[in-house]
């Protein structure tokens, strides 16, 4: 028995030996990996230095935020979709928070499996505009009184029953012309 397992062990690491001097391997780390951020989208952008003798099926990349909770960082979440075409260089990142950091990871897979993957840190925009304009509307909702809100609809429901006693007074009076006899 034990013969076997060392006669296994022995082809094992030939056919290693085999495959690492044919250049057989996994994909090799991509180079130039970065990462555009905006406030709450962003891009990955790539390139492919070498496939490790067997061609690029496709890639994967992931991303987590980079703000420790209780100490540990957030599992690794899928970007979509999860097998990116083999000829692309880019891939979105849609739905982080502004200002706000984020680890990106992404890495190329051949048939024998994921090569190494690579690692970009970037933090997302913090925008002035969108959060002046959540102010202003949590202010409004603070000075929001209710009798604005009674007047103003009061004031739309007049105008429309005016408006329809209106149209009324016309059609009756155009009924009643129209049953009137000829002159
Ligand atoms: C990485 O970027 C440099 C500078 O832009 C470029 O010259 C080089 O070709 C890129 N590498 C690959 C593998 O595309
Ligand atoms: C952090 O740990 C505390 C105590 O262990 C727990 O009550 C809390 O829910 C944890 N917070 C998060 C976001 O997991
Ligand atoms: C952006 O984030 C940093 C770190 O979390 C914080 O110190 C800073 O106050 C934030 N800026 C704004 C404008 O919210």
């Amino acid at each position: 028995m034990a013969n076997m397992f060392m006669a296994l062990e022995i082809v094992l690491d030939l056919l290693l030996r085999v495959c690492d001097w044919t250049g057989d391997a996994e994909p090799p780390p991509l180079v130039n990996v970065t990462v555009h951020a905006s406030t709450i989208l962003a891009i990955i952008l790539w390139n492919v230095a070498g496939e490790g003798g067997h061609p690029i099926i496709d890639f994967t990349a992931q991303y987590r935020s980079a703000m420790p909770v209780n100490g540990t960082l957030e599992a690794w979440k899928p970007i979509s979709p999860n097998h990116i075409s083999p000829n692309s260089r880019q891939i979105d990142v849609y739905h982080l928070e502004p200002n706000a950091s984020y680890w990106f990871r992404v890495w190329a897979n051949n048939v024998l499996g994921p090569g190494p993957p690579v690692e970009v840190l970037a933090t997302t925009l913090y925008s002035d505009q969108e959060a002046e304009l959540y102010k202003h509307f949590l202010e409004g909702a603070e000075t929001f009184d209710t009798r604005t809100w009674v007047a103003a609809v009061c004031v739309v429901m007049g105008t429309l029953a005016v408006l329809a006693a209106g149209t009324c007074a016309v059609l009756c009076r155009e009924w009643r012309r129209s049953g009137e006899p000829r002159p």
